[in-house]
């Protein structure tokens, strides 16, 4: 059972200007081969076959923990779309022909898609489970090795904010799945993947969206994701980060999250509707009747920059 918490695994910068093309292009890290759907989905179906899992504990846990903290993953890469799409709408939508992916605006109403850069769906072909622990373990090295590269590649490419925020924390996090798992080969086989670090070549500690993350240690602390499960993976993480030299850490729960941004509608794709202000004033209602105070006591991020989008006139 996954147990969801209502917060994001970093701070994303609130919208600024649209950037749909940019959008388009973050989509490669939702649901490209390398995308984090992918990585979410590997590592769940390998932990949902594993077998003899009693005595392989240490094996199984890693892989079970990782795959909970790549759900946040996703969130965290919808989250980053969604920014770039807010206000992309405010004229209407004939000056978005040819901008990015038509689909944000005609199948969904602004928001992430599962489906890579060019608009093709994941696919569950991107799932590797074969059940043989050496051959799952070396696949997730590489899977991370190419989520890295997919990383810094849309880094370069997309230079909008909330693209940047997100690219520099999932280098800093992915770089410590990547450990985990040559950590793991490494203990199983004698194989030292890690002399390979960094792989590609691109140390993060230069990227200046990383440097937050490493400061408070992120880079080398790997989160056990479970109130009580998953108590083993210290038998794995453990040993000299393979860049820094420093200690790896196990920390006993998820790392401290930030509150969602409340994303503004957008009426002109009907998202949540064009008359949103009507369906406000109904849940209004509904709370009320449930004997819920009249403010929402979950919290969200402050309000970044005012966007024209609520000025605009209603049809
Ligand atoms: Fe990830």
């Amino acid at each position: 059972m996954i147990l969801r918490l209502d917060k994001w695994g970093t701070l994303l910068p609130p919208p600024s200007d649209p950037d749909p093309a940019g959008a388009a292009a973050v989509q490669e890290l939702m649901g490209g081969r390398f995308g984090e759907m992918s990585t979410l989905m590997n590592y769940t179906f390998q932990s949902f076959n594993f077998r003899d899992k009693q005595r392989l504990r240490p094996f199984y846990d890693l892989i079970a923990n990782i795959a909970a903290e790549e759900y946040g993953h996703i969130e965290l890469v919808a989250a980053t779309i969604n920014s770039m799409l807010t206000g992309a709408s405010d004229k209407g939508l004939a000056p978005l022909k040819g901008e990015g992916n038509p689909h944000h605006f005609l199948k969904g109403g602004q928001g992430a898609l599962p489906v890579d850069s060019i608009g093709a769906p994941w696919t569950g072909d991107y799932v590797f489970s074969s059940g043989d622990l050496v051959e799952d373990l070396t696949h997730n090295y590489f899977l991370e090795t190419g989520a890295r590269n997919g990383k810094l590649k849309v880094y370069e490419m997309v230079e909008h904010p909330a693209a940047r925020a997100l690219t520099g924390y999932l280098l800093v996090r992915g770089g410590v799945h990547q450990i985990a798992y040559a950590r793991a080969l490494e203990l199983l086989t004698g194989v030292d993947i890690s002399k390979g670090f960094p792989a590609p070549r691109i140390e993060t500690s230069k990227i200046p969206e990383c440097k937050p993350h490493i400061k408070v240690g992120s880079h080398k602390t790997l989160y056990r994701f479970s109130p009580d499960d998953y108590k083993e993976i210290v038998a794995v993480f453990k040993g000299p980060h393979p860049e820094t030299g420093e200690e790896l850490v196990v920390e006993d729960g998820p790392p401290e999250g930030f509150p969602p941004q409340d994303l503004p509608p957008q009426e002109e794709v009907f998202a949540p509707d064009r008359s949103p202000n009507e369906i406000a004033e109904i849940a209004k209602r509904l709370r009320k009747e449930a004997g819920l105070p009249s403010k929402p006591e979950a919290e969200v991020a402050p309000k970044g920059r005012k966007k024209a989008a609520s000025k605009r006139k209603k049809r």
